[in-house]
């Protein structure tokens, strides 16, 4: 396999290359100014508005800010109001984590909440969280279960932190305020706080699933490498940052967004002709605040930015691009060496993370006389963990069981009874200092092979990553996880083996 995933899905967009580098981009040419990052009259009549993801002294390297320059500033909008169960969206009441449990626990075949049809802001599952949005502590798991594109004119926020996306199945068509960006199964992005998105479905509208950490507290960055050297495990030139999108034109040397009135039969954002169709014009922003979700109208397009610069931006990553460092001779090194991103928890110390963000990719194993398995172990992190499907073929059993049937509906949304349902959902989570390790008979095999012979493992299944959320903190469940959890599942031969 080259290092890289062949997607089944093609990626139209250019990006931008390099992690935690100073970057700029532009739709429409000239929009961003020249050296005065705040011009008295900006180029093409644009509004400056800035991004703030640090306070403005911190160091440089940690620093994020990015310039703006859209069409119209983002204040101008209706006033913020709660969204409330007759709003179709859901019960915000779901999504109160309240469940400690000292048991290892999983989850297998789970429906998601939520009959038929879901999208970006309705089809998010919260599984857990630790520490407080609103003290800026700690991260929250959701999952989402997309069947349809968000509806038309609305654009969404996570004000409470970062969102890391994690497709287990399915690709997502995403359009942030500073560009565009598919995120496809075995491909992550990184939606920073506060930047307005709107996710669609693509790939025959096949129904997406996945993971998001939303990170409170900090932002994810590369592990420091120490020994390692300069390269190895996620490289920060594979990073891919999205170019800058307009959603408008240029008019007489004035950037103009377009209105979607009804006589404008372009395909805008993901929205089918009829959609554009039905049409006053106005957007609906919602964004969640202490995972309570407020919404609010405004008279023009989120996604004017007609060019930015700077350091906070959205970012995706080819899973298939880890460069996974290992055993050459014996014994069975630290996980830490399978970290792709990490949210250092600086105030705790040296290596501490609110999160890690680490995957188990398929890879050799050469340790010689040394068990190819994680020993038994108690973590003082939690292990939150699940498999990711980086095998593309729709025939696979895991994209077979995306809902979708492995296709298709010719670009209609497949509205299914199961559209919306995890099969399976094999999940897990290993609280802190709950033990966990090889099942018997794994062990047994393990303990009767040839070490002097190198192999390839965890490609049996044709190719699924197990990820893991690890986090410094507990995670409390919600109602919706702690009710569908499986209790110390190692003790059960049958949940053993929905673990793969
Ligand atoms: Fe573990």
């Amino acid at each position: 396999m080259p290092p890289h995933t062949d997607f089944a899905v093609k990626d139209p967009y250019t990006y931008l290359h390099g992690l935690g580098n100073y970057h700029s981009s532009e739709a429409l040419p000239g929009a961003v100014p020249l050296v005065n990052n705040s011009p008295q009259i900006p180029p093409l009549n644009l509004r400056t508005e800035r991004i703030s993801g640090t306070a403005f002294t911190a160091d440089r390297d940690k620093n994020k800010q990015t310039f703006l320059y859209r069409a119209n500033p983002s204040l101008e909008h209706s006033e913020f109001v709660p969204l409330d169960v007759s709003s179709g969206y859901g019960p915000d009441s779901a999504n109160v984590p309240r469940h400690l449990n000292p048991n290892s626990v999983m989850w297998g075949d789970v429906p998601v909440p939520g009959a038929g049809a879901t999208h970006w802001i309705n089809g998010q599952q919260l599984v857990g969280a630790n520490g407080e949005p609103q003290r800026k502590e700690g991260i929250a798991v959701w999952l989402f279960s997309v069947t349809e594109s968000m509806p038309p004119r609305h654009a969404f926020a996570s004000l409470d932190g970062e969102l890391l996306v994690v497709p287990q199945s399915g690709s997502l068509d995403i359009t942030t305020e500073l560009g565009r960006l598919v995120v496809r199964q075995n491909e992550i992005a990184v939606i920073p706080r506060g930047v307005r998105h709107r996710v669609a479905l693509v790939g025959e509208q096949r129904p997406c699933r996945g993971y998001i950490c939303e990170l409170f507290q900090g932002h994810f960055q590369l592990p420091a490498l120490g020994v390692l050297g300069s390269t190895g495990l996620a490289n920060a030139r594979d990073f891919e940052i999205p170019t800058a999108y307009f959603d408008g034109e240029l008019v007489e040397g004035r950037a103009v967004p377009h209105h979607h009135h009804h006589h404008d039969h372009n395909h805008h954002i993901g929205n089918t002709a009829e959609e554009d169709d039905k049409d006053d014009g106005r957007w609906t922003i919602i964004v969640r605040l202490a995972t309570r979700r407020w919404h609010c109208t405004q008279p023009h397009t989120p996604f004017d930015v007609a060019g930015w610069h700077g350091t906070c931006y959205p970012y995706k990553y080819d899973l298939a691009k880890f460069c996974v460092m290992g055993n050459l001779l014996f014994d069975e090194h630290d996980p830490s060496l399978f970290t792709v991103l990490s949210a250092p928890n600086h105030a705790a110390g040296p290596g501490t993370a609110v999160a890690d963000f680490a995957v188990i990719p398929p890879r050799y194993m050469v340790a010689e006389q040394t068990l190819w398995l994680p020993y038994f172990h108690r973590n003082t992190m939690q292990e939150f963990f699940a498999p990711i499907v980086s095998a593309q073929d729709p025939r696979h059993p895991f994209n077979q069981n995306a809902g979708g049937g492995g296709g298709g509906g010719g670009g209609n949304n497949n509205k299914s009874s199961n559209s919306n349902r995890f099969l399976p959902f094999t999940a897990g989570l290993h609280g802190a200092m709950s033990t966990h390790g090889p099942a018997q008979q794994e062990l047994r095999a393990m303990r009767a092979l040839d070490t002097t012979i190198p192999r390839k493992v965890g490609d049996e299944l044709g190719g699924v990553t197990v990820f893991l959320f690890e986090t410094e903190r507990p995670l409390v469940l919600t109602d919706w996880a702690y009710e569908h959890a499986v209790k110390n599942p190692q003790a059960t031969a049958k949940a053993r083996a929905a673990k793969m």
